[in-house]
């Protein structure tokens, strides 16, 4: 039975701050890029694509949007096992790359995708994530764009899931 109506993850972080996070965000990448005409946004499945989709409606630099989708084999992430399930289908060769995420947790899978976009000649590669657990990195990723530092505790809601539920809240809560 589904007991997100009874029991909803508390809020941490709520959709007024969210929204107006975001649209920071937004502004800051149009500011960046204003010079630039060939923006590639590349989302990580399926968690970033609520948040994509906010952040690139304030965006009005043209901007063309592609998705990734990896998988992660045994009980948690670890180094060399992030796989790609879906590939972009864009050419990122000469483009300015903003990956998007929606949480960066170890680092490995962000580690992966940045190597692999650099690798394919993107003019330049920097990521965008809505929240940097901070404490639980293993690899180091930079971070150009974060909206938000998240203690060491499990998020749901905003794109966000447990075993595929929750994804659709519209802020994000702590599972307990
Ligand atoms: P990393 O490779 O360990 O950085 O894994 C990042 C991925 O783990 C994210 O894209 C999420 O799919 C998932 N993840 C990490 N922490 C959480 C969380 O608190 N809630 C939901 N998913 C999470
Ligand atoms: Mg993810």
């Amino acid at each position: 039975m589904d007991t997100t109506k009874k029991n909803p993850p508390r809020v941490l972080i709520s959709e007024a701050e969210l929204q107006r996070r975001v649209k920071e965000m937004a502004g800051e990448i149009d500011r960046d890029y204003a010079d630039s005409d060939s923006l590639v946004a590349i989302g990580v499945l399926k968690g970033s694509v609520f948040f994509l989709v906010d952040l690139l409606k304030h965006v009005t630099v043209p901007v063309a949007v592609d998705f990734f989708q990896t998988t992660s084999y045994g009980s948690g992430t670890k180094a060399g096992e992030v796989r790609i399930r879906k590939d972009i289908d864009l050419s990122i060769r000469g483009k300015d790359v903003l990956l998007v995420e929606d949480i960066v947790d170890t680092g490995y899978t962000l580690r992966t995708i940045l190597d692999l976009l650099r690798w394919r000649g993107a003019r330049s590669v920097k990521l965008c994530a809505l929240l940097d657990k901070a404490s639980r990195r293993e690899v180091e990723v930079p971070i150009d764009y974060c909206g938000f530092r998240i203690d060491d505790v499990f998020v749901v809601g905003y794109g966000l899931d447990f075993d595929e539920r929750y994804r659709n809240l519209p802020y994000v809560g702590v599972y307990e």
